[in-house]
């Protein structure tokens, strides 16, 4: 962890305490402790990134921990889950009568949080018509209730999160900028595990030892061809999917030996399909499916190509803007499979 100047010993341990939960060493997951450790107690928004499962809800917690609000409430809400029409209320609250349904009165997410931090998880699923009354509580500290015109006053600190790539939101228009702009003024990025895979081993030993102890099984072994597996894996889903497919293979265990959960054959049984947030979250999954389908032959008439109905090079190209490389089952290097950089015949 960072080595500030300004931590006495007693700040130390409550750092240490905070980031507990929090496994790996990679550099990449040092940098943004790093940020955290800055922002928490600036009382600043933060806007936290990164693709799905990579721990964004654990940063969050970690920046209320280390922050002066640590002893109020940490109340999240989660844009994405709530249905539209109730959004609003949710967060603002509501005065009964202020709609059909409304039988009583409703206190907000925001009012809940006052003197704490609110925690807007998936922000760029917030709908544009409720992104103004955001951006003027975000700016004033101020709302009203629905069905009311009594403004209330809240000290809220702000932490965001989005799997999203709000800027290209913006550009399309979905996303308002002076929204975003507000709450992107501290923004932190949470690398993707494909980009930490210093972090794996560790990861698989943590999550060995908690699921075996809640489902009462112990692991003594974790063969190294198993070990070096995990760690070459792309990990679209990143912890999440570690995690589950770690569970998985911890039930299944024999002798206390930890079974490879990617190894071909039994990895159809294991692997979660991953529900697809965005477009290319939806041409990913498909091209890494046809790809494992078809032992990830690209071109050909039994490849991959072919299957899915596009012309070799589209498929290489988009490949590529995917970040889609063939799996090392025994290295632990993230290699781009050679045949992606043959010139392409006409
Ligand atoms: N560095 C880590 N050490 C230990 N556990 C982790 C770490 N990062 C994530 N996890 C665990 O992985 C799971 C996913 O993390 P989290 O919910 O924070 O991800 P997320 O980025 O919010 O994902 P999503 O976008 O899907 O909501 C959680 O169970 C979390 O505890
Ligand atoms: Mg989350």
């Amino acid at each position: 962890m960072g080595t500030s100047q300004q931590l006495g010993s007693g700040n130390q341990d409550w750092k240490e305490r905070s980031f507990e939960r929090i496994i790996g060493r990679s550099s990449a997951l040092e940098a943004v402790l790093e940020e955290v450790e800055r922002v928490a107690p600036a009382d600043s928004t933060v806007l936290i990134q990164g693709e799905t499962g990579t721990g964004k809800e654990l940063i969050a917690h970690a920046i209320h921990n280390l922050s002066s609000r640590s002893g109020r409430a940490f109340v999240r809400v989660n844009c994405a889950a709530i249905p539209l029409d109730l959004l609003e209320s949710e967060l603002f609250g509501h005065e009964k009568g202020a709609f059909t349904g409304a039988i009583a009165q409703k206190i907000g997410r925001f009012e809940v949080a006052d003197k704490g931090t609110l925690f807007l998880d998936e922000v760029g699923d917030i709908p544009p018509a409720l992104q103004p009354k955001l951006l003027r509580v975000l700016q004033e500290q101020e709302f009203e209730r629905l069905g009311s015109t009594r403004t209330h006053q809240v000290d809220v600190r702000l932490v965001a999160a989005t799997h999203r790539d709000l800027t290209d939101m913006v550009r399309r228009g979905e996303f308002r900028n002076d929204l975003y702009f507000r709450l992107n003024v501290f923004p932190v990025l949470v690398p993707p595990l494909r980009e930490r895979r210093e972090d794996i081993p560790e990861l698989v030993m943590h999550f060995v030892e908690k699921i075996g102890r809640r489902v009462g099984k112990k692991i003594t072994r974790i063969p190294p061809a198993t070990m070096s597996a995990l760690t070459s894996y792309e990990w679209p889903g990143n912890i999440r999917e570690l995690q589950n497919l770690l569970e998985r293979a911890v039930i299944l265990a024999n002798d206390g030996v930890l079974p490879n959960p990617l190894q071909s054959g039994g990895r159809k049984s294991f692997i979660t399909p991953l529900v697809p947030n965005t477009l290319s979250d939806a041409e990913r999954a498909v091209i890494l499916q046809t790809l494992d389908e078809v032992g990830w032959v690209v071109g050909g008439p039994k490849g991959a190509a072919v299957k899915l109905g596009v012309r070799r090079t589209t498929l290489i190209h988009k490949m590529k803007r995917l970040g889609i490389c063939k799996p090392r089952p025994h290295s632990s290097q993230n290699v781009v499979d050679p045949t992606l950089q043959q010139p392409d015949s006409p």
